[in-house]
């Protein structure tokens, strides 16, 4: 009838005692057990007779068995303390510290955030080389050479491959870095047959000086939808609900009549200054509007280049900076700041 107690109270003090992480935590471990194994003595004049030399015995061996138990683990929570203190002992119970995660570029976060947006609008994602060739960055888009257009985009040529020299006699094209994303505009087209509508984001170049609002190295969001009968009124309502959207917002954006060679007529978009609410910045050179896109309707030219009758397709394009874009969300004041690699700007995001 005893045995059972002494068993149970003998586990409990195994397990209490292997639980303790510090001396500190062992020695009340001990203290609460040495006060029950004084009740059990207490327990031994009340017993018959016959009962308390193998109830000494028992009490005794657990008293033993607590004090020996408690002892060996003080010897190894003593040898871990000192341990600790003197050395960078590695202690495999402690949890581990998390490592930092890192997070999307707020440009990338945009990126998304447009990409979702014109899809819930019926758009795929094209997407194109930014190493392009003359054809498709230039002649395709009605850009003839030695015309004064192609000067507007300021371009990076590169060197001819030293494969490309080998091959002797061989014509191979001119390579540049891309200047805008609209060559996917006509490498789309020529692989598929209208109706399209797609958007293809990408990083563009151009030999440029910086400022506030201009860099070498940006990102454009190109869009293009072609069909039997689409008009300036489509591009019109499709841009004034994809800024609502964007800008969780009603903002005021008007479009200029502006040159393009490759859309007929062309016009540019520029939006309220959010970086100052209109009221004049460097951003906006004082003027409280940002250019944010070139757009126009596909010039028949284009058509005709990608293999498509320009009297049966009409279509609209539009070419968005989004590093603008995504400064006029945030507030950014200058476009340089996003390839900074600033951690206390890109931690805000
Ligand atoms: C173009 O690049 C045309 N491909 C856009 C287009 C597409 C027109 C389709 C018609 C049809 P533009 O050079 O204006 O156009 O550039 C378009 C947008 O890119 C500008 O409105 C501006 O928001 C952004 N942008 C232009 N240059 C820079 C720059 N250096 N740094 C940052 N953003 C720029």
């Amino acid at each position: 009838m005893l045995e059972p107690d002494l068993k149970t109270l003998k586990n409990q003090a195994e397990a209490d005692i292997s639980a303790a992480k510090d001396i500190k935590e062992l020695e009340a471990v001990f203290r609460r057990h040495q006060k029950e194994i004084n009740l059990l003595f207490k327990r031994f004049s009340k017993l018959p007779e016959s009962q308390r030399g193998e109830w000494g015995r028992a009490v005794n061996l657990l008293k033993r068995f607590l004090e020996t138990t408690v002892s060996r683990k003080k010897e190894f929570l003593r040898k871990v303390e000192s341990r600790i203190a003197t050395s960078d002992f590695f202690d495999p119970d402690k949890p581990g510290k998390m490592p930092e995660i890192g997070h999307l570029h707020p440009l990338t976060q945009t990126k998304r955030e447009i990409i979702s947006i014109f899809a819930s609008m019926g758009f795929d994602v094209a997407l194109g080389p930014e190493i392009e060739d003359e054809w498709h960055n230039f002649d395709a888009l009605n850009i003839p050479k030695d015309h004064p257009a192609r000067d507007a985009w300021n371009t990076i040529w590169l060197k001819p491959p030293a494969f490309a020299k080998a091959s002797a006699g061989k014509q191979n094209p001119r390579l540049l870095l891309r200047t805008h994303t609209s060559p996917v505009q006509a490498r789309y087209l020529m692989a598929h047959k209208p109706p399209v509508r797609i958007i293809a984001p990408g990083k563009v170049f151009r030999y440029e000086a910086t400022d506030a609002s201009h860099e070498a190295q940006f990102y454009q969001l190109e869009g293009l939808m072609v069909d039997k009968n689409v008009s300036a009124a489509n591009f019109k309502a499709i841009i004034g609900e994809f800024l609502k959207r964007f800008f969780d917002k009603n903002l005021k954006f008007r479009l200029r009549p502006d040159f393009f060679p490759f859309t007929e007529p062309s016009f540019d978009v520029a939006m309220t200054c959010l970086a100052c609410s209109g009221k004049g910045c460097p951003v906006c050179k004082r003027t409280g509007w940002l250019e944010v896109a070139g757009a126009g309707l596909v010039h028949p030219n284009v058509f005709t280049a990608c293999g498509l009758d320009p009297k049966i397709w009409k279509g609209w394009a539009f070419g968005f900076g989004w590093d603008r874009l995504t400064m006029m969300k945030y507030k950014i004041n200058d476009i340089r700041i996003f390839n900074s690699g600033d951690l206390r700007f890109l931690e805000q995001f």
